[in-house]
């Protein structure tokens, strides 16, 4: 068997460790761009470790399976893992740095902290997942503790996830800029994720009329519909031309606030958010309209 030896990437297991290099670099005038991930790595990670290498000096990779942001019925012990090839990702993609702590080194026996939103969190993901997003936003500023970067790329694949992160930034002024990048997908539509791996052949094909939902709304609003009923309904209409779909949500919402008025004016951004899951699978989609570019 042959092992792969990194050269260039250095895997750092401590909280302390990480921030004395954090503070070095810093030090030295280094700019530190930082990816947050759950592992499991594929294009689309690879994709944000690209965006960070381009706008900052330093890129770290966290990878954490954060078990606060899973409830007790969600899939943390099946979580898929593959530690070597997500080196191997992250290196080539063009991270300097693997943060990869424990769970004993993020939470020791005595942790007691959690970070709650308001507002945004009560919404469609947060619904289904009542605790994930104090779970997400406890695990981001910790990981913005030991990491301190100036910048933090993440995927909009999780929209919801992206403006609960610009809030919390905002909310208790913390010094690190986001910046959120665009959807990898398959080649016949389907939005990478880690959680892919879950699907069986039939599933993968079947899955692939959450993007086909959303594209016909969006055709729709480039139409003209407004209601945001109908294109709800436009949604819902082609997840259920397969079986075995359990629809979470899909709906139309404002792409800033996530409200849902009955009619959107005309200058309004739209974003479409579906989740659903087919068989035991939970998948989550989404796409942003925005009147002002030609998609
Ligand atoms: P994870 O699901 O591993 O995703 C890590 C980052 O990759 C997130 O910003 C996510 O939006 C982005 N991403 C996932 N699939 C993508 C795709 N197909 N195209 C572009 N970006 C994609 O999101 C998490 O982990 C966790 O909640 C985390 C933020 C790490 C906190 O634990």
């Amino acid at each position: 068997m042959i092992f792969w030896v990194s050269m260039a990437l250095e895997i750092v297991r401590s909280i302390k460790e990480m921030q004395l290099i954090a503070d070095n670099l810093r030090l030295k005038n280094k700019s530190i761009g930082v990816v947050p991930t759950m592992g499991y790595l594929h294009d689309g990670h690879a994709s944000l470790i690209h965006a960070a290498a381009e706008i900052s000096d330093k890129v770290i990779v966290t990878i954490f399976v954060n078990p606060m942001q899973f409830a007790a019925n969600e899939d943390l012990s099946r979580y898929p893992r593959d530690f070597e090839k997500d080196c191997q990702i992250a290196e080539k993609a063009g991270a300097h740095f693997l943060f990869a702590p424990s769970v004993e080194e993020m939470y020791p026996t005595d942790f007691a902290t959690s970070i709650s939103i308001g507002g945004i969190t009560r919404k469609f993901e947060g619904v289904f997942r009542p605790n994930h997003f104090d779970g997400v936003a406890t695990v981001v500023v910790k990981l913005f503790g030991a990491t301190k970067p100036h910048v933090a790329v993440f995927g909009q694949k999780d929209y919801q996830q992206t403006l609960v992160i610009k809030r919390l930034v905002s909310d208790l002024n913390l010094d690190v800029k986001i910046t959120v990048k665009p959807t990898i997908r398959e080649t016949e539509g389907l939005a990478m994720s880690s959680r892919n791996v879950y699907l069986s052949e039939d599933q993968r094909v079947q899955s692939l009329v959450i993007s086909q939902a959303i594209t016909n709304a969006i055709e729709a609003v480039q139409n003209g519909e407004r209601s945001r009923e109908q294109l709800n309904t436009i949604l819902k209409t082609t997840l259920l031309t397969i079986e075995n779909i359990e629809i979470d949500y899909c709906s139309a919402a404002n792409a800033e606030s996530l409200e849902e008025p009955e009619l959107f004016s005309e200058n309004e951004s739209i974003v479409f958010l579906v989740a659903v899951k087919i068989g035991n699978t939970r998948l989550i989609d989404n796409a942003v309209w925005n009147p002002h570019s030609n998609n």
